[in-house]
């Protein structure tokens, strides 16, 4: 089955309590694969489907972004570690020139085309490749959630501060994993949001966007 019906086939339409304005395929408590392991996931074609939540550091940077349009109006935007690609629609829907959503997971990349058709928003690309170490051609880069293991945190701050650092705009949204060094790091905003994969309003965990300089 292509990508696009895999997705379809296995995900709700759905939004979470912090960012209404944007729909996404998620997989939520109604579908089969919220209970199912590893190995069955697998077997259905979506293994991992990170892409499937929208995690808390992603509706952060998301909300942060429609509430603060001016960040990204005009400018070009890399979303790197997409998954749904809700913090990159979010810049599109505020007026961003373009979206670079970038995932290692093809899956992922799939389902943020299919999520900003849901949105009607265009401007969107797609990558998989690795971009930690380059030097994309953006004004402005969005993290979200992507500090969830100890390597990937390190080797991604040191990426996003030499990205800063060369006068790229920064921010990521991060629920204190427990990975990311924040000592250095500027807080712009700190919000509640869903707890991982979830949407019930009354299970958040706080979430802070913080300006990577
Ligand atoms: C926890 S999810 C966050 C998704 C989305 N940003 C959100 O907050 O809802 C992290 C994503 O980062 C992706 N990822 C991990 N390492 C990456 C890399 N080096 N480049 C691009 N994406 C990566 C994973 O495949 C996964 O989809």
């Amino acid at each position: 089955m292509e990508p696009f019906d895999r997705i379809r086939r296995h995900t709700v339409v759905a939004a979470t309590p912090l960012v209404p304005e944007l729909r996404l395929h998620l997989i939520t408590a109604e579908c089969a694969l919220w209970h199912a392991t590893e190995a069955e996931a697998q077997a259905a074609g979506v293994p991992e489907p990170y892409w499937a939540f929208a995690w808390p550091g992603g509706q952060a940077l998301a909300r942060f972004v429609l509430d603060t349009p001016a960040l990204v109006r005009g400018r070009r935007v890399l979303d790197c570690g997409t998954g749904s690609a809700i913090e990159g629609l979010a810049a599109l829907r505020a007026g961003a020139a373009s979206v670079l959503a970038a995932d290692l997971d093809p899956l992922a990349g799939a389902a943020a085309t299919l999520n900003a058709a849901l949105n009607g928003v265009s401007g969107l690309s797609t990558t998989t490749e690795d971009l930690v170490g380059t030097k994309p051609a953006v004004d402005v880069v969005l993290a979200g959630d992507v500090f969830y293991d100890r390597e990937l945190a390190a080797r991604g701050l040191a990426w996003l501060r030499a990205l800063a650092g060369s006068g790229v705009e920064v921010y990521a949204g991060d629920p204190s994993r427990g990975f990311l060094d924040v000592s250095t790091l500027e807080p712009v905003a700190c919000y509640a949001a869903t707890h991982d994969g979830e949407l019930d309003p009354a299970r958040v965990r706080p979430t802070t966007v913080f300006r990577i300089r």
